[in-house]
């Protein structure tokens, strides 16, 4: 960590390379691409050695849509809606997929909202493939049992419609950010941890760039305009002071959309997209999005006062005031993020 910015000389990058090489999806075009969002005091040689961890890398090109993700070695509590004992399946996929079931899709909060499940068929013994689907009482503050290398279980949680929507509250007025549990699990425990502390001091935006004339107003790239700069976002930090960090694995990198929200590298450096960004490829984790209706909040921060400065090589513009934020709970919120999908 904290690296100076003269660290692209010829023997990390050869040996990012070859990391590259074995890693795919995100690990590959993070290499080329991170550069564009780093911010100069930011590591990210030692960010890779997490991405080992990574699983097969997303290659979700909608939103949450097709991903089923949980966390080994945790245990989420909570109501039975289905017992485990009598409902096997398995692969915590097919768990996962048949607490989704539950979710009717149109009217509200799912019947389901999270899953538990026993995988490892040594250690779980006559509860291997047992699947429990469980109801929390607060889905923002689901309960756990227990969490550590020597718990067998395997969880994840499931957001329905209008569920799982956080605010991120900046004087210009309040992000309302739905986030994706199924396929970011780890991201999103990590937002829920910081839902607790009712505060987030330290926590704010410090880099805007507009959409300038490369993008549209839906984010759609305008042809033969450069891929920035500017670059079309806002980008900040989720790392209270006082707190230890503790860097997040890769998870699902889709294709970065207006409105994604995403972490660069393992955190806590964040940014919120303005712009549908297919040239980064599959780079980033994305753990949410801005509803739609926010999205004139973000284009607003992005066209703060800002200064030029040079981050390895990028041109990036640096707000002369950063934007103080801090997370809050959204009870119920009508937004549908699906009229944000599009079709694709
Ligand atoms: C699980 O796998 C076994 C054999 O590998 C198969 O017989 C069984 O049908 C599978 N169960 C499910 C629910 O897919
Ligand atoms: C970066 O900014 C400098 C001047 O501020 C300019 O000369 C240069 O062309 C810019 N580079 C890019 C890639 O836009």
């Amino acid at each position: 960590m904290g690296r100076k910015q003269n660290d692209s000389e010829p023997a990390h990058y050869t040996s990012l390379i070859l990391l590259s090489v074995v890693l795919i999806s995100c690990a590959v075009v993070y290499t080329f691409l991170s550069v564009v969002l780093r911010p100069g005091r930011t590591s990210s040689v030692s960010e890779f050695e997490s991405l080992g961890l990574g699983q097969e890398g997303g290659g979700v090109e909608g939103e949450s849509v097709g991903c089923c993700r949980g966390i080994e070695n945790l245990e989420l509590w909570g109501n039975a809606v289905k017992w485990g004992s009598e409902f096997k399946f398995n692969s915590s996929e097919q768990c996962c997929k048949a607490c989704k079931a539950m979710c009717s899709g149109s009217d509200g909060p799912c019947l389901c909202d999270s899953w538990v499940f026993c995988g490892n068929r040594e250690a779980c013994g006559q509860k291997f493939g047992e699947c429990w689907l469980k109801k929390q009482k607060d889905t923002l503050a689901p309960e756990r049992q227990d969490m550590g290398q020597k718990v067998i279980w395997t969880s994840g949680l499931i957001f329905g419609k209008g569920e799982g929507i956080v605010g991120l509250e900046t004087e210009y007025g309040t992000l309302h950010i739905k986030l994706f549990p199924d396929c970011a699990p780890h991201s999103v425990l990590y937002i829920l941890e910081l839902l607790t502390l009712r505060h987030c001091a330290g926590c704010k935006f410090y880099r805007a760039e507009t959409r300038g004339h490369s993008w549209d107003s839906d984010g759609n790239h305008i042809k033969n305009t450069p891929f920035g700069p500017p670059f079309a976002l806002i980008q900040g930090t989720l790392e209270p002071l006082g707190t230890t960090f503790k860097r997040i694995p890769t998870e699902a990198c889709p294709i970065i959309r207006r409105g994604s929200v995403a972490w660069i590298g393992s955190g806590p450096e964040f940014f919120i997209s303005l712009a549908n960004h297919q040239e980064w490829k599959n780079a980033y984790t994305v753990f949410g999005s801005v509803l739609p209706e926010d999205m004139e909040i973000a284009e607003r921060i992005a066209q703060l006062p800002s200064k030029p400065d040079v981050w390895n090589n990028i041109n990036v513009s640096v707000m002369e005031k950063p934007v103080s934020l801090s997370l809050r709970r959204i009870k119920t919120s009508n937004g549908d993020l699906n009229r944000n999908v599009g079709s694709n």
